[in-house]
């Protein structure tokens, strides 16, 4: 057996975690032992919290400022924009099945015929589009970040449901997750760095947070108010490592947060939380 291991190490087959040949559902519970058994006193529904799992103060804070969000009016705002009807007068609402609510926890999907992962944020824009209305920028914290705000909340509570069937899927979801573990950068860190090996460990004044959990909470204000959605999270902590950072809605991003998210499977979702 040890020496199977020293094989697939020494051949770059086995990621801290997770291996190459598993499915996801197998990586999902091979990253959630990791965690139980690295630190048994953490319950796996508190790693939604992120680093904040790791330090009691900070949760407490956290908690504190949750009850009465200074963020609270852009979520406000992004409501008034999901309930104003287009121009053809539908609605946001109508373009989703239960007008929107519990349906975040879908996303990303692999849409077979396009050939390709869909996020909930692409999946507004075609909603925008096919009533007329022109496609926000991904990301931009001021429309896209502002609705989705609110348009996630819709979700709140739904446990995280993604899912990978069929051979397209699967090779979309390993392109993630060959994304999360390679090394990006000057700095030759690759994702799983600081948030598989090293989460729970400080980076300096900043607490690392783990993997589990991390897709279940966007977007979030950090310091309170400045808006920043998952894949601007990405590019930040890209930029972090000193790699290039790929554009916010490409394949590479997709299929990332597709293996990502898949990862938080059956965790509740909370959107729009308070980060440092
Ligand atoms: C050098 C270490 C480092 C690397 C490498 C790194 N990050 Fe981060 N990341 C951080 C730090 C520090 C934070 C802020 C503290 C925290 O929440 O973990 C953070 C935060 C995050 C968060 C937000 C967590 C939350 O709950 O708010 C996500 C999501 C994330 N990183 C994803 C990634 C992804 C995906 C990659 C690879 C593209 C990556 N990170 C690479 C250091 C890193």
């Amino acid at each position: 057996m040890k020496k199977t291991l020293l094989a697939l190490v020494g051949t770059g087959l086995l990621f801290g975690g997770v291996a190459a040949n598993a499915t996801p559902e197998q990586d999902r519970l091979n990253l959630d032992k990791y965690f139980t058994n690295k630190y048994p006193d953490i319950k796996l529904d508190k790693y939604v919290y992120g680093a904040l799992a790791f330090d009691a103060d900070s949760m407490a804070q956290y908690d504190s400022i949750m009850d009465f969000p200074p963020f609270g009016t852009v979520i406000d705002q992004g409501q008034k924009m999901w309930d104003t009807p287009f121009k053809n007068g539908k609605t946001y609402a109508s373009c989703f099945p239960n007008g929107g609510k519990n349906v975040a926890g879908n996303y990303p999907y692999f849409d077979d015929k396009a050939g390709k992962v869909v996020t909930f944020e692409d999946a507004i824009n075609t909603c925008r589009t096919t009533n007329g209305e022109a496609a926000y920028k991904l990301g931009d914290p001021a429309t896209m970040g502002k609705l989705t705000s609110y348009a996630r909340t819709l979700s709140d509570g739904m446990l995280m449901n993604i899912k990978v069937n069929g051979a397209a899927a699967e090779a979309a979801y390993e392109k993630g997750k060959a994304q999360f573990y390679s090394r990006h950068g000057q700095l030759g860190f690759s994702c799983a760095s600081c948030h598989v090996y090293n989460a729970g460990n400080h980076l300096r004044s900043e607490l690392l947070s783990p993997i589990i959990g991390q897709a279940t909470h966007w977007p979030v204000f950090r310091g309170g108010e400045n808006l920043v959605t998952l894949q601007n999270r990405y590019v930040g902590c890209h930029k972090m490592i000193r790699a290039v950072p790929f554009a916010v809605g490409s394949e590479e991003y997709n299929d990332l947060e597709y293996f990502h998210s898949y990862i938080s499977n059956g965790l509740p979702m909370k959107a729009s939380v308070f980060r440092k």
